[in-house]
């Protein structure tokens, strides 16, 4: 597996593709790739002729307590899964790559930034926009593959390609999980075999939505307090947020009519994990979208 290193190399393989009328998808990562991850370069390889995969931790998408330090690294095993998946390349560079020590151009968003995650991570999405924004320029895809997991990122990224008039198509790809219901993430590396057992909280949570749902629940309030009570059972949980909104606006409902997405940050032990579902409510008729 080709790993790049520069912008410098990186653009003229990428000119030399559109030479020939390729097609080119990106898979913007942070790495240390799972069957998630996987999943989306499997698609963008069936979608288009190049595929370039970006492996970057991002700095300025951490807040300054965050785990920017210990997240996990390992291009090599990232260049395996690659392989496998049908990329082209990889995308490899170093923060003194991406931006400058003097940088001052940030994307900043408003109202859809504000809440769920980006209330208790308030720099997180400019970090996040501004890194998928440059990304965007150099590698100029024809489509870019996000994972539904981190439905807010993937709403803030369709708004900003919008705003920002990319002419890029954003695929949005289903959440994989562990057999068990555990929604695939690098972050659960840092689980513990207690934490493990105890993360499974999130996924039977956003169960118990779907089923009061489709009793016949719409009241998102008492929806949400069960979610919560149950979640407070865990030992080793503790509550970020637990939101049901529009999962276009990520503004709240109070009734769960149409689609919505329920969404929670829950820390296990140290770790903060996210999981969501998206519920469509048509004519009382309950569905996972
Ligand atoms: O979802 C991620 O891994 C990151 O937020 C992204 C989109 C690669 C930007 O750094």
């Amino acid at each position: 597996m080709k790993v790049i290193k520069t912008i410098e190399e990186l653009r003229p393989i990428i000119k030399a593709w559109r030479k020939e009328g390729q097609s080119v998808g990106l898979v913007p990562t942070m790495g240390y790739l799972h069957e998630g991850h996987k999943s989306l370069i499997v698609k963008a390889a069936a979608e288009n002729d190049r595929v370039v995969v970006s492996d970057f931790v991002n700095p300025t998408q951490f807040g300054v307590n965050e785990d920017l330090a210990s997240y996990p690294r390992d291009i090599a095993r990232d260049a395996r899964v690659c392989e496998e998946a049908g990329a082209d390349l990889i995308f490899h560079p170093e923060p003194e790559e991406m931006y400058f020590r003097d940088s001052c151009t940030f994307v900043n968003m408003g109202k859809l930034t504000e809440g769920l995650c980006g209330k208790t991570r308030p720099t997180h999405f400019q970090g996040v926009c501004t890194v998928v924004c440059k990304l965007f320029h150099i590698v100029a895809p024809d489509k870019a593959y996000f994972g539904q997991k981190d439905a807010q990122q993937l709403a803030v990224i369709r708004r900003m390609v919008r705003d920002l008039n990319f002419d890029i198509e954003i695929v949005g790809c289903p959440i994989v999980r562990e057999e068990d219901g555990l929604a695939m993430s690098s972050r659960n590396t840092y689980l513990d075999d207690a934490e493990r057992a105890a993360a499974l909280i999130l996924h039977k949570s956003l169960m118990l939505g779907k089923e009061m749902i489709g009793q016949g629940e719409h009241d998102a309030a008492k929806i949400k307090e069960a979610i919560m009570q149950n979640i407070k059972s865990e030992p080793l949980a503790r509550i970020d947020y637990v939101e049901i909104v529009n999962p276009d606006t990520m503004e709240n409902v109070d009734t769960v009519e149409g689609a919505a997405l329920i969404a929670m940050a829950v820390y296990i032990g140290k770790t903060r994990l996210i999981d969501n579902i998206v519920i469509v409510n048509d004519k009382n008729k309950c569905r996972l979208l």
